[in-house]
């Protein structure tokens, strides 16, 4: 299938899942509401994966269950930052080799990683019986998670959108460089534009400090209400330029383990807080559930 055809096909499919949840949305709420988020950023190298790793132990730390489902086939990716090396990947599951339980590696602080392997393609186009034995298998976990990080690679290709799509939250990662602000407008733009998704979180790296911060989210929603319309780009914080951070991927630890003190690290537990906060704005179907009908179109 080219990849208009499997765009259409997405698109389809989320269309008829948004009706279908239209109405199950009347139905009474689960006790537990986890929440699903994706963090891209358009260009690449702005820290995404360093931020997803260390945002998703500051929760853990915070007391939450979280689960990072690595989308992102390059090289620097999850298990490397964490220095994990994971035997199996989601395409050990279609293939009937292994259970989702044994695919799912033990990363540090209790969070967990899916690894998606060379299989991400794959997710995008599952057959039925696939997609319905990825979304029992997650029901079956034995301690589900509460939340989790989609960690994405960079630009726009089909399969950053169709992350975008199917999570309930997203977080932009940018930076003050000029082409990462353009790159996380392009994005957006395209959210925005092609897929009706009005609302963003921006996540501000690689600053000096908050000053910074704040003028980087300043030109970036600027230059969205200008040109995009009614958006709501939400600020949720900074990280520092911090040598704790690049040391820490050298050591293939998470800085959060390494440099609790760090500046960087500070600013991790205030962005997860801060993130967390932002709960009352999801709605009842960001759950995972949801996320895993959502992304296979069942
Ligand atoms: N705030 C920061 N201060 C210092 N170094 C940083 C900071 N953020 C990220 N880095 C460094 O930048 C490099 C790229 O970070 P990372 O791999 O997290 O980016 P990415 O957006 O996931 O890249 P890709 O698009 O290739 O997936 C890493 O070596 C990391 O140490
Ligand atoms: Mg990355």
């Amino acid at each position: 299938m080219n990849q208009a055809a499997t765009l259409k096909k997405w698109k389809e499919n989320i269309m008829a899942e948004d009706e279908m949840f239209t109405s199950a949305r009347t139905a009474p709420k689960p006790a537990v509401n986890p929440r699903v988020m994706c963090f891209s950023s358009g260009k690449g190298g702005v820290g995404k994966t360093s931020m997803v790793t260390n945002i998703a132990l500051a929760m853990a730390k915070l007391g939450n269950r979280v689960l990072i489902l690595d989308a992102d086939l390059g090289l620097a990716n999850v298990d490397v930052i964490l220095g994990l090396s994971p035997r199996y990947s989601i395409k050990h599951l279609f293939s009937g080799e292994k259970t989702l339980e044994e695919i799912l590696v033990q990363g540090p602080g209790g969070i967990q990683i899916l690894p998606s392997g060379s299989g991400v393609p794959e997710l995008v186009n599952l057959s039925e019986g696939e997609k319905l034995m990825l979304l029992s298998e997650m029901e079956r976990l034995e301690s589900p998670p509460e939340i989790m990080l989609i960690d994405t690679a960079a630009g726009i290709a089909d399969n950053v959108l169709y992350f975008n799509i199917a999570a309930r939250q997203r977080v932009v990662v940018v930076t003050p460089e000029p082409t990462s602000i353009t790159d996380a407008y392009a994005l957006i733009k395209v959210l925005s534009g092609r897929h009706q998704i009005r609302d963003f979180m921006i996540l501000v790296n690689w600053v000096r400090n908050e000053q910074e911060a704040r003028k980087v989210f300043k030109q970036l929603s600027a230059v969205a209400d200008r040109f995009l319309g009614m958006l709501r780009l939400l600020y949720i914080g900074y990280i520092p330029r911090d040598t704790a951070i690049s040391r820490a991927v050298r050591q293939q630890k998470p800085a959060l383990e390494l440099y609790p003190d760090s500046k960087a690290c500070k600013q991790f537990i205030n962005v997860a807080e801060n993130i967390l906060n932002t709960e009352n704005q999801c709605r009842d179907d960001g759950n995972i559930k949801f996320f895993w009908k959502q992304l296979l179109g069942i």
